[in-house]
């Protein structure tokens, strides 16, 4: 597939199921992240590879983020919670690990990890697997980032769930790109 051809055309697949990429595919697709641009080298990316046999021990992190944050929480609730671990078979967790002193302001390394990750979702997409970005009150939460190896001050960009599409494109509204572009100064 040309590098236009996935830009212009990759959607976020509503049914992710098995295959998920293989261990070669998902090796190219990391090594697309870390063509993100990077200011000053800081190389911030952590890329968090959750494999399908860890989905139940990761449901349970999101379940446990649940009970800690809200005041209280039915068990079908928690049961909801942890399904959503498997609403893929493979879950990469991306986070930039901020180096908060220095000439690189915290922004910018969110903003690389950010590109590293869509980054990911292109090349899932250009080697014809699919992938969803999503990130939710856990992305937010220390003890989840603790979990997962980072500290409070780094950030989860998101959680990139992968697979094989099911479903297809649906049919949800683009935009016009026209609507969002100006010219400066205005005339
Ligand atoms: C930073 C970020 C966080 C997101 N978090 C969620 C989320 O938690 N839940 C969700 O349904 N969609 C989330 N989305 C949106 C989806 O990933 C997706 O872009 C959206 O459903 C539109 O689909 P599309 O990618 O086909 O345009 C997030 C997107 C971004 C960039």
């Amino acid at each position: 597939m040309q590098a236009i051809d996935a830009l212009l055309q990759r959607y976020s697949g509503r049914s992710l199921v098995e295959p998920a990429p293989d261990e070669a595919t998902l090796g190219l697709i990391l090594e697309s992240a870390t063509r993100a641009p990077d200011h000053g080298r800081m190389r911030p990316w952590r890329f968090i590879v959750i494999r399908s046999e860890d989905r139940a021990a990761f449901g349970e992190l999101l379940a446990d983020h649940l009970r800690r944050t809200k005041a209280s929480v039915s068990d079908e609730a928690l049961e909801r919670e942890r399904r959503k671990a498997f609403r893929a078979p493979l879950i990469v967790a991306v986070a930039a690990v901020i180096t908060p002193e220095g000439k690189i302001p915290p922004i910018e390394q969110i903003l690389s990890a950010g590109a590293a990750a869509q980054n990911m979702l292109h090349a899932t997409f250009a080697l014809g697997f699919n992938a969803v970005w999503k990130t939710g009150g856990p992305a937010y939460d220390d003890g989840v980032k603790r979990s997962l190896g980072l500290e409070s001050k780094d950030a989860i960009v998101g959680f990139l769930y992968m697979g094989t599409d099911a479903e297809g494109p649906g049919n949800l509204p683009r935009p016009d790109w026209r609507e969002y572009v100006q010219t400066w100064p205005a005339r």
